[in-house]
């Protein structure tokens, strides 16, 4: 089945068409800039215009980055907060006149990572990471994703959040070395770690390509590695998650 998988970041909405059977993108990744301020009606109309780009008519499935559950918003971190209880799969699909499907943008990619890249065939839990503009945590037990966690924002001992303290967009913000920022991540994961024991840790975003410029700082017990499907992770999770709710929940 081939699907558009559509990727609402905080800076850039990506999407490409996605083949969901092998995983692998059958076109070429399109990004858009994210509107500001990112309400659901600027980021539902942009999602038309990925739609109009690949002149597409099947299913969307979009990965997005907050709690959403049962296709409504129920946070707003790094978007308008008027997503707040938006039921945003219902104005996609109204705004884009497609069947569209909506999950958090970390378990998309948690998802794709487990199906297809680096957590396939690993037992056991995997803590797939997700680092940006924010930071965004996917949960997977035995391949099946538990929704909707939020480690992004646990407070560290000095009393920050922590994607205020260790997100990407800090490092650059603030134009931290590798080093500092390197071991400021690294005690975030420890945390993790001490909260959740892992069998994995898996790195996405953009910084995920810099893995060997901070993997040195990382004094964990448990394996981190570098997810494969580096930025297009969030784009194959949304389209497998759309096949799969229209292949258990017969919709056409
Ligand atoms: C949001 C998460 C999201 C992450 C990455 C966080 O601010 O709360 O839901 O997954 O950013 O986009």
């Amino acid at each position: 089945m081939e699907i558009l998988g559509i990727d609402v970041g905080g800076s850039g909405i990506k999407a490409a068409i996605v083949n969901t059977e092998t995983g692998k993108m059958i076109s070429k990744r399109n990004r858009i800039i994210t509107p500001q301020p990112a309400t659901p009606q600027a980021i539902a109309t942009i999602i038309k215009q990925q739609a109009e780009h690949f002149e597409w008519t099947g299913a969307i499935g979009c990965g997005f980055p907050a709690v959403v559950q049962n296709g409504i918003v129920k946070t707003a971190s790094n978007i308008d907060k008027t997503n707040i209880d938006t039921n945003i799969e219902v104005l996609i699909s109204q705004i884009t006149g497609l069947p569209a499907f909506v999950l958090n943008d970390a378990d998309a990619a948690g998802l794709a990572e487990a199906t297809f890249g680096s957590g396939r065939e690993k037992q056991g839990l995997i803590l797939m990471i997700t680092i940006g503009t924010g930071i965004g945590t996917a949960l997977i037990h035995n391949g099946i994703v538990i929704p909707n966690s939020e480690f992004g924002h646990i407070f560290m001992s000095n009393g920050k959040i922590a994607e205020r303290y260790a997100a990407d967009a800090v490092r650059t913000q603030k134009a931290l070395s590798w080093q500092t920022w390197g071991k400021r991540f690294s005690k975030y994961l420890q945390m993790l770690e001490l909260y959740l024991s892992p069998d994995l840790i898996l790195l996405g975003g953009g910084v995920s390509s810099d893995f060997d410029l901070f993997s040195k700082y990382l004094k964990l017990k448990t394996p981190v590695i570098p997810a494969k499907l580096k930025n297009k992770a969030g784009i194959i999770g949304a389209a497998f998650y759309a096949k799969h709710k229209i292949e258990h929940e017969k919709i056409s």
